[in-house]
């Protein structure tokens, strides 16, 4: 392979939108990978691109660093998705995507019935108790919440 057909970090980050330095936390973390020229530089393939847009649709859709990961692991030889591995991928997020939207939708409507209220219960307000430490105990509105749309507090 020539050298020319290597990016340069500036290249990579201009081309697919995410900072120098979020390539080298992805590169960290092992979802990318680049080769070191003689003076020590950081060059990727091209392909890299294209791992990248995968990287970012993902979290797009909301998907934490592990679940990319596993997304990405799943694919041979930790080859860049094909237009196939994007086709199934994306059918899966489909769900999830209507089931985050379905979340949302429950916590509007519950938040409906907090317009006038003011109590912030825990034991019934849906939206005072976004950490869902009611429904560890089986009772509470944060039922309302899938796990992907829990905060932490
Ligand atoms: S503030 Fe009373 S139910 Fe939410």
């Amino acid at each position: 392979m020539k050298e020319t057909d290597l990016l340069t970090v500036s290249e990579v980050a201009g081309r697919s939108g995410f900072a120098a330095s979020a390539l080298r936390y992805y590169e960290t973390e092992g979802l990318i990978s680049s080769e070191r020229t003689a003076g020590n530089q950081r060059r990727y393939h091209r392909q890299v691109l294209r791992r990248l847009a995968f990287i970012k649709a993902a979290r797009n859709i909301g998907l934490g660093l592990e679940e990319v990961r596993s997304e990405l692991d799943l694919l041979p030889l930790g080859r860049t998705p094909t237009k196939a591995d994007w086709q199934r991928i994306s059918r899966d997020w489909r769900g999830r995507l209507d089931e985050q939207i379905q979340a949302l939708e429950r916590l509007r409507d519950g938040l409906d019935s907090c317009i006038g209220c003011g109590c912030l219960s825990l034991r019934r307000c849906a939206i005072s108790n976004p950490g869902d430490v009611m429904a560890t105990r089986g009772v509470g509105g944060a039922g309302f919440l899938p796990p992907l749309l829990r905060r932490p507090i």
